[in-house]
């Protein structure tokens, strides 16, 4: 993509961190169309007559802006609707994602300073063309946006009289632009607050109720030059009193100066991740909670899945992975929304891949994500752990993250049948497959490199990152599982796939060697906190095994009594992390084992699903207990309150409980085989995939089960019920029973 007339423009030394850059326009007659290109190094918002044009929120998106850029084209025709003679274009810049501090002070990554270009394209009447674009005529003003970024927050000062400091300046700016491929990122829910008290400490704080990612607004008349100035938080501490030391260095602050008039605030450039906030000046004594309404942000993803049960705690938890997906899904899959961080991690972004697309429709979302995924690979093949990358700090590729590579593209194709983009993906999964090969050096058995293992796994002693299990172990099971992938999507893509198969089959074999003996993993069982060293005997390790099929099959019955019995020796709890907690509960069902598996996921005491939900939690955790009984945290630097990874738990309910399975892409055709448990005494799913709304429903009677479906025109079932009885399906409405 390219601009005609126009040049990359920054401010001049000094300037405030969001300038703003101002050209009067001569128009030559009445306009007929009128289209406006603009991206940014940087975020950009642009206006026509002060009025913003700008439909989205922190464009340009983030890439990895030294490969490619994105720019948008808006139709801005309605904005010369009645004749005038001149027009004022006008474009804030504000530092975003290329030129802001990104990660644990890593300062203007991608350019030194913010860039802009823009371009309008004018047709008149009369058919003539004129193109006004970003040049160094174009004046650099100051603004009411004093300050502004991601992680610090922002300022605002509505007494500002804008002044004129100068030009603005022509700079080179190498980058390849492409047009904008993304879900663009939205003003969502609106939050009202709950309530406004003041804290143990003597803090005045609001709670909105909801832990959530996006920004305050703020709507208000007080006196000229009158502030308000307030922090987030996503917890109170044990005593009640406001806590945000999880934030690491990200100041989140917001500080706002009052006209005089009526004003409203909201950050332009940055967003928190937040349910509470600290109002640390006010211009007035009284605070007037009705000024204050929390608005979450995300990537305007359409909600596709519906679910409810009759369990009050498994729909808590239920809406706190929403949320969690919301929050986490702002123009790229992130971590966390609130600290110094918000990246796009690749572990979690595979491990809750699946649950993604049941809830939300994250075609396009993702689509663009793989884009810069197979850009960012490296030549031989390595993926780092964090896409897009962040130039300056390398995230080295790691099991269970850079497999996203394999995972997600596979995940995507299932929900929504895109074989264009499997096939756009195909050549990186392979190139992945050979960077490990080369790494194993023929010895089928992966362990070189740096690796997250089973990350926050609680099986090693207290207060570690790195769970128990053996990390080649997860390598070698990685390497299996990305093998069968790429196996899948070769056939699907009518690839020669004997190469893999052969391939897998080595690593398989020597999984078994070095891992397995008498059918069990080597080493000594781990259970909670008392692990020292690594070990293959863990909960993860055997979920690995049983869900990616690495053992014999005469094992297996084996493999389950032995996951039993650890869930058992912990108090019937997991002690999985990032790499196990998304296939324990489906190496349960798929081994017969459901009763545990519904135990598990019905668990109070940490680590659990509910014991979160129990102390409150609107959001998912990063940490099984971010906050223990007592109400102490459990670790400052690695503890949000707003990670959805653990929210894949979602999958298994789809997947397990209610029973959806996809046989072919898109849901075109789908198993439906329930696991019911009166412990949730129903449960009732609608999904609307690309045929139409799917609904399951099981329902226990006193004298039975009763099971509901809906099947969309265009869509067919096979339906295995837990009586063994089988029966296919293709649009309509059904009902069962089972005693
Ligand atoms: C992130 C994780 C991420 C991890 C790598 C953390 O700082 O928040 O979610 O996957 O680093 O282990």
């Amino acid at each position: 993509m390219k601009f005609n007339n126009a040049a990359w423009i920054s401010a001049p030394e000094g300037a405030q961190t969001c300038p703003l850059f101002k050209k009067q326009i001569c128009l030559r007659g009445t306009v007929k169309k009128a289209e406006l290109r603009a991206t940014a190094m940087g975020m950009y918002r642009f206006f026509i007559d002060g009025k913003d044009v700008t439909d989205a929120l922190f464009m340009p998106g983030w890439t990895d802006y030294v490969k490619r850029v994105q720019v948008q084209t808006y139709d801005v025709t309605r904005f010369f609707a009645c004749c005038k003679e001149y027009a004022e274009l006008s474009l804030l810049l504000g530092n975003g994602w290329a030129s802001a501090e990104i990660f644990v002070g890593v300062v203007h990554p991608y350019i030194p300073r913010a860039a802009a270009i823009a371009e309008l394209t004018l047709t008149y009447a009369d058919g003539k063309k004129e193109r006004f674009g970003t040049d160094k005529s174009w004046e650099t003003w100051t603004n009411r946006c004093v300050y502004s970024e991601l992680y610090m927050g922002e300022t605002q000062d509505a007494t500002l009289e804008p002044q004129r400091i100068g030009y603005a300046q022509e700079t080179h700016v190498k980058a390849k632009l492409v047009p904008d491929e993304g879900e663009p990122v939205v003003e969502g829910e609106i939050v009202y607050p709950r309530a406004l008290f003041t804290t143990p400490n003597g803090e005045r704080v609001i709670d909105f109720g909801q832990n959530l990612a996006g920004y305050v607004r703020v709507k208000c008349r007080g006196p000229r030059g009158g502030k308000i100035s307030f922090v987030p938080a996503e917890i109170l501490d044990k005593d009640g009193n406001f806590y945000n030391g999880n934030y690491r260095n990200a100041a989140n602050r917001c500080t706002y100066t009052l006209s005089g008039g009526e004003d409203e605030f909201k950050p332009v450039f940055s967003f928190q991740g937040f349910r509470y906030i600290r109002i640390d000046e006010y211009f007035s004594e009284d605070i007037d909670l009705s000024c204050f309404n929390a608005i979450a942000v995300h990537s305007d993803i359409k909600r596709t899945g519906r679910f409810v049960c009759g369990n009050e705690k498994i729909n808590q938890l239920y809406s706190n992975i929403i949320w969690g997906q919301r929050s986490n899904y702002i123009d790229v899959p992130t971590d966390c929304p609130q600290r110094d961080e918000r990246l796009g991690w690749t572990g979690d972004a595979q491990v809750f891949c699946r649950t993604a697309a049941i809830n939300f429709d994250v075609h396009k979302f993702f689509r663009k994500w793989l884009h810069d995924l197979i850009l960012d690979q490296h030549k031989n093949g390595s993926v780092e752990s964090v896409i897009p990358i962040v130039k300056g700090i390398p995230f080295y590729p790691a099991s269970g993250w850079s497999d996203a590579v394999t995972i997600c593209p596979w995940e995507i194709y299932l929900a929504y049948g895109d074989k264009q983009l499997l096939s756009e993906c195909y050549p990186a999964m392979c190139k992945w497959i050979e960077y490990i090969k080369n790494e194993e050096n023929g010895s089928y058995i992966w362990n070189a490199g740096f690796h997250f293992g089973d990350w926050l796994a609680t099986d090693a002693p207290y207060g570690s990152f790195s769970g128990a299990t053996d990390t080649s172990l997860i390598d070698t099971a990685f390497y299996a599982y990305s093998l069968s992938i790429v196996i899948k999507a070769g056939n699907v893509l009518g690839k020669d796939t004997s190469g893999y198969r052969a391939l897998q089959e080595k690593v398989v074999d020597a999984f078994r060697r070095k891992f397995i003996e008498n059918g069990l993993p080597k080493g000594k069982p781990a259970v909670c906190g008392s692990s020292e060293q690594s070990t293959c005997y863990t909960q993860t390790a055997l979920s690995l095994i049983l869900h990616f099929g690495l053992g014999e099959e005469k094992d297996r019955k084996r493999q389950t009594d032995a996951l039993v019995e650890l869930i058992a020796q912990n108090g019937m709890r997991m002690t999985t992390g990032f790499l196990g907690t998304p296939y324990i509960l489906h190496s349960l069902s798929e081994n017969g084992r459901d009763d545990i598996a519904y135990s598990l996921l019905l668990q109070e005491k940490a680590p659990s699903w509910l014991f979160s939900v129990n102390m409150g939690a609107t959001t998912m955790w990063e940490h099984w207990d971010g906050i223990n009984e007592k109400g102490e945290v459990w670790n400052k630097d690695m503890n949000s309150f707003n990670h959805y990874a653990y929210g894949a738990v979602f999958d298994w309910i789809f997947g397990k409980a209610v029973g959806i399975q996809p046989l072919l892409p898109a849901y075109e055709r789908v198993r439906i085989c329930p696991h019911p448990d009166a412990r949730l005494h129903f449960t009732d799913m609608a999904f609307d995939t690309r045929y139409g709304t799917l609904r399951a429903k099981w329902t226990f009677l006193p004298d039975g089960i009763q099971y509901e479906y809906e099947i969309p025109e265009g869509a067919c079932a096979e339906i295995i019920l837990p009586d063994g009885k089988k029966y296919e399906v293709s649009k309509g409405n059904y009902v069962f029973f089972t005693k």
